[in-house]
């Protein structure tokens, strides 16, 4: 990098959940390279990262017990680690359900309950939604459980606003990862179809947003919802009424 794009996170200690692949570890590379200190979590202890499941409050203390002995301070969380669950909602099981809202939910407000109390002012959460929070996505344990998280991340806001921490979410679309590899093709071609740039995205694409919000220059951001979708939510489903009626008219 050079010296006219001054590393932005510089010194800044940030935890990023769920960074062993996909989002998570691309995320955990960009914000490194852009000179943050940064601890990289996941279930899976792969690639490097330290073990934690969002979902074990112990391991939460822990990691806390550790950065306050290491550094005194936590600057930024990127709470990204998430699962989905692609039962429809006459199918799907309460345990699921359950399931998914722990580590896509109770993962988050851990990770904020255990944190916060290390981040100074100008510190910045950075929770993962998605387009599926925007929307009536099928897969309902997924879907209720990003939704619940835009209220986690605006009640948050509100409740550290005034200790000078932000906390902010993101809404990626339709990432080419593992968890989207394992969909149907039908459910790529379909989000494809509805997505006004006409593609997929790529976790290069999303990361830069997140350092964005982890740096100072997002310094007045706080309870923001920003989808990375390609503009998949910005058309409120008619994007398909309108595909239709130009192919009526000939182009
Ligand atoms: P991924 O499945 O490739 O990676 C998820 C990571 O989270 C994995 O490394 C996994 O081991 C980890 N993880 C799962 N359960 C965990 C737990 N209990 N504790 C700690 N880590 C755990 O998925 P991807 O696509 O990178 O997803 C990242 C985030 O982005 C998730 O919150 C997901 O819901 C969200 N998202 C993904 C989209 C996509 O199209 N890929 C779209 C919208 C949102």
């Amino acid at each position: 990098m050079s010296e006219l794009c001054p590393k932005r996170l510089l010194g800044k200690v940030v935890v990023v959940t769920g960074a062993a692949r996909g989002q998570g570890a691309a995320e955990a590379d960009l914000l490194t390279r852009e000179g943050a200190r940064v601890i990289a979590t996941d279930v899976e202890p792969v690639g490097g990262c330290r073990p934690l499941d969002v979902t074990d409050e112990r391991a939460w203390a822990a990691l806390a017990a550790e950065l306050r002995e290491a550094y005194g301070r936590v600057d930024g969380l990127v709470n990204n680690a998430g699962i989905t669950w692609r039962a429809r909602v006459g199918d799907v099981r309460p345990a699921d359900l359950a399931q998914v809202h722990a580590v896509n939910v109770t993962g988050p407000l851990l990770g904020i309950q255990h944190l916060a109390p290390l981040m100074p002012p100008g510190s910045s959460i950075v929770n993962v939604g998605s387009s599926a929070a925007l929307t009536g996505h099928y897969p309902v344990a997924y879907t209720t459980s990003k939704w619940a998280l835009r209220g986690l991340s605006k009640t948050a806001a509100l409740e550290l606003g005034p200790r000078g921490i932000r906390v902010n979410t993101i809404h990626p679309g339709y990432i080419e990862t593992e968890m989207t590899a394992s969909a149907a093709p039908a459910f790529r071609e379909a989000n494809v179809r509805e997505t006004p740039l006409g593609r997929t995205g790529t976790v290069d694409e999303v990361a830069p947003l997140v350092a964005f919000l982890l740096s100072d220059e997002s310094s007045f951001v706080t309870g923001a919802e920003i989808p990375v979708d390609g503009g998949l939510t910005a058309h409120g489903g008619v994007k398909s009424v309108s595909d239709a009626l130009r192919a009526e008219a000939g182009g």
